[in-house]
């Protein structure tokens, strides 16, 4: 994502097209930034927290000029529609709680409101980066050279404002001169791992292997995987984990091969007002994401299709979480509230 201060809009790289086409595409409004937001222009927690950031911060520009009344009440809207635009990722809602307290904080005049929002979304963006580096450099210790990391969908520089959560954790170890291989499942339906996380390894040199999804296991049973590092889209009080639909899949196959298991996030991801993983909204997608892509469809017509997005790795599965605070072995509700200085509840 990049803030053009020249046009004073946001334009996003739409990695829909990815790999084939590098495309940026411009957002005027929060409806239009929401809108990208669900057709995933943009996906990943942290970068939709980013891009919901930029979203008010934009919206706050294109209204500034209409009597006080109708700025109030049209910010409010972009809320709303920022808010509603995907329901797992709490990165959304959290950034836009800090463009709310901006707003308390502020008050509501337009002219000093709007870029002191903007300032806010560049400030969230830019811990974003800072983030995913103490990430990484957390992360990094937990691989050894020659390490062959499996991974699942896109927790890449296209998934943050940059670096990546489970791909920073990579990319720092390789930055420090491991040698380290990656395993990329492909992430049915969207492919966010055959598209956009072997296109970021790709375009860095680090060597990445597609696998169906499916291979998974008996890749693990052949001894081929050392530790599988996902990220996350939500992280429960229990430590319970919200990723992208297999997780859970590929945590129970590692549990049965003694393979360590790790989910590397930021504190932003976790949210301690949701006690458990049975609490987290699960997003439904359209099921034409099943049926087929983009303009091709292959499966069989009058088949009734389920396509949850995400689903949900129970904490006990979970070897550890790798936070900008650190790594957090065996993460549960004490463990969890201590990252936030707080006791237990
Ligand atoms: O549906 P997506 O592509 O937004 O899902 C993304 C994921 O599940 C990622 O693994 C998660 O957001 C972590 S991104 C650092």
């Amino acid at each position: 994502m990049r803030w053009r201060s020249d046009k004073g809009w946001l334009e996003l790289l739409d990695q829909r097209l990815l790999p084939g086409q590098v495309k940026y595409l411009r957002f005027d409004s929060a409806e239009a930034v929401a809108g990208g937001i669900r057709d995933m222009v943009v996906r990943g927690a942290p970068a939709i927290g980013c891009t919901a950031a930029y979203g008010i911060a934009v919206e706050a520009q294109r209204l500034r000029y209409l009597r006080q009344s109708d700025f109030d009440s049209g910010l409010e809207r972009a809320f709303e529609k920022l808010a509603q635009s995907r329901p797992t990722a709490v990165n959304l809602s959290w950034a836009l709680d800090r463009m709310r307290r901006i707003l308390q904080a502020v008050g509501s005049d337009a002219e000093t409101l709007a870029p002191r929002l903007l300032l806010e979304a560049h400030a969230i963006h830019d811990e974003d980066i800072a983030t995913n580096r103490a990430i990484g450099a957390h992360g990094a210790a937990l691989l050894t050279d020659h390490a062959r990391v499996l991974t699942h969908c896109n927790a890449g520089a296209l998934a943050t404002a940059g670096h990546g959560t489970a791909l920073g954790v990579i990319r720092s170890a390789v930055e420090a001169g491991r040698n380290i291989s990656v395993v990329a499942g492909e992430t049915r339906p969207f492919l966010q791992g055959a598209r956009l996380t072997a296109w970021e390894m790709v375009q860095e040199n680090i060597p990445v292997t597609l696998i169906a999804d499916s291979s998974a296991g008996h890749l693990m049973s052949r001894g081929e995987v050392d530790l599988v590092i996902v990220g996350a889209d939500r992280v429960a009080a229990n430590g319970d984990v919200a990723n992208k639909i297999g997780t859970y899949t590929l945590a129970v196959l590692a549990a049965r091969h003694a393979i360590p298991f790790y989910v590397a996030c930021p504190l932003s991801t976790i949210d301690l007002a949701t006690a458990s993983g049975a609490h987290i909204p699960i997003e439904q997608r359209a099921s034409s994401e099943i049926a087929g892509f983009g303009d091709l469809r292959w499966a069989c017509e009058g088949a009734v299709m389920h396509n949850p997005a995400f689903d949900v790795t129970p904490a006990e599965l979970i070897g550890g979480l790798i936070t900008e605070k650190g790594v957090v072995l065996a993460p549960d509700e004490t463990k969890i509230r201590a990252l936030f200085g707080q006791g237990a509840p």
